[in-house]
C-alpha cells in the first residue's frame, strides 16, 4: 500500500489569510490543495471561482485538486485549467451534473489536466462505469456536498471497498479520494477501505489546534494503519 495522500480543503480555513493557510499546509506536508467550487445551483452555497484559484497558484507549487460542485462544468473547465496553469491539476466534475460524462472527461484530458469524477452519497458506483478506464481519480463524497464539518456517512466505507474491488478487477490503480467527514479516528478505516487520497477540511482548519499539529495527528493515524497492513 503506497502512502495515503492528504488534500486539505479550505472551507473552514481563515479565508482572509488564505496565503498563510496555504503555506501552513504546504509546510506541514500536504500533497494537494483541495479547492471546493460551489455555484449555488448544484449545491446551495457559493464559494469561489477561477480568480481565487489564480491567486492561490501564485503562492504555492502544490498540485491543485479542483472539486467542481457546479452545473454545466463543461462551460467552466477551460477557465479553471487556465487559472491553475500547472502541470498537475486535477479537475473533478460530478457525475450528477454531466449527462455526457465521457465527453466531459475527454474535455478535461484535452486541457492537459487529470480527470476526476465525483459521486455524491446517493449516486451508485455504476454511474461511472462508462469512464472507469479514462478517469485519473474517483472522488467519493462521504457527506452531502455543500458544507464542511459534517459527520462521515457510514455507508461510505463499503462504497470505497466496492469501488476499490471493481477497479482492481479491471486492473486499474486509479486514485480514490474520500471527501467529507474525514477525522483522525476514521482516517485509517478510509485508507484501509481503499481510499488513496483523503480530503481533510475541518480536521485541519479548526480552532482546537494549529494546522501543523492537526496534519501530524492525521499522518500518525495513517502511519498506524499502514503498520497494521
Ligand atoms: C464538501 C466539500 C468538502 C469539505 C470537506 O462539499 O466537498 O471538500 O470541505 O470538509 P470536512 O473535511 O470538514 O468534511
Ligand atoms: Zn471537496
Amino acid at each position: 500500500m503506497t502512502a495515503t495522500k492528504i488534500a486539505p480543503s479550505f472551507l473552514t480555513a481563515d479565508l482572509a489569510r488564505l496565503a498563510d493557510e496555504v503555506r501552513a499546509v504546504e509546510q506541514a506536508g500536504a500533497d494537494y490543495l483541495h479547492l471546493d467550487i460551489m455555484d449555488g445551483h448544484f449545491v446551495p452555497p457559493i464559494s469561489f471561482g477561477p480568480i481565487v484559484i489564480e491567486a492561490i497558484r501564485r503562492v504555492t507549487t502544490l498540485p491543485l485538486d479542483i472539486h467542481l460542485m457546479i452545473e454545466h462544468p463543461e462551460r467552466q473547465l477551460e477557465a479553471f485549467a487556465q487559472a491553475a496553469s500547472a502541470t498537475t491539476t486535477i479537475l473533478t466534475v460530478h457525475v450528477e451534473a454531466c449527462p455526457d460524462l465521457p465527453a466531459v472527461v475527454q474535455q478535461i484530458k484535452d486541457l492537459n489536466c487529470r480527470a476526476g469524477v465525483g459521486l455524491s452519497p446517493d449516486t451508485p458506483i455504476s454511474a461511472i462505469e462508462s469512464v472507469l478506464d479514462a478517469a485519473g481519480q474517483v472522488l467519493v463524497m462521504g457527506v452531502q456536498p455543500g458544507w464542511g464539518g459534517q459527520a462521515l456517512i457510514p455507508a461510505t466505507l463499503p462504497k470505497l471497498r466496492d469501488l476499490r474491488a471493481l477497479l482492481s478487477e479491471r486492473g486499474l490503480a486509479t486514485d480514490i479520494e474520500i471527501d467529507g467527514g474525514v477525522k483522525v479516528d476514521n482516517a485509517a478505516s478510509c485508507a484501509q477501505a481503499g481510499a488513496s487520497v483523503l480530503v481533510a477540511g475541518s480536521v485541519i482548519f479548526n480552532d482546537a489546534a494549529p494546522v501543523a499539529d492537526n496534519m501530524a495527528a492525521l499522518r500518525n493515524a495513517l502511519a498506524a494503519a499502514h503498520a497494521n497492513l
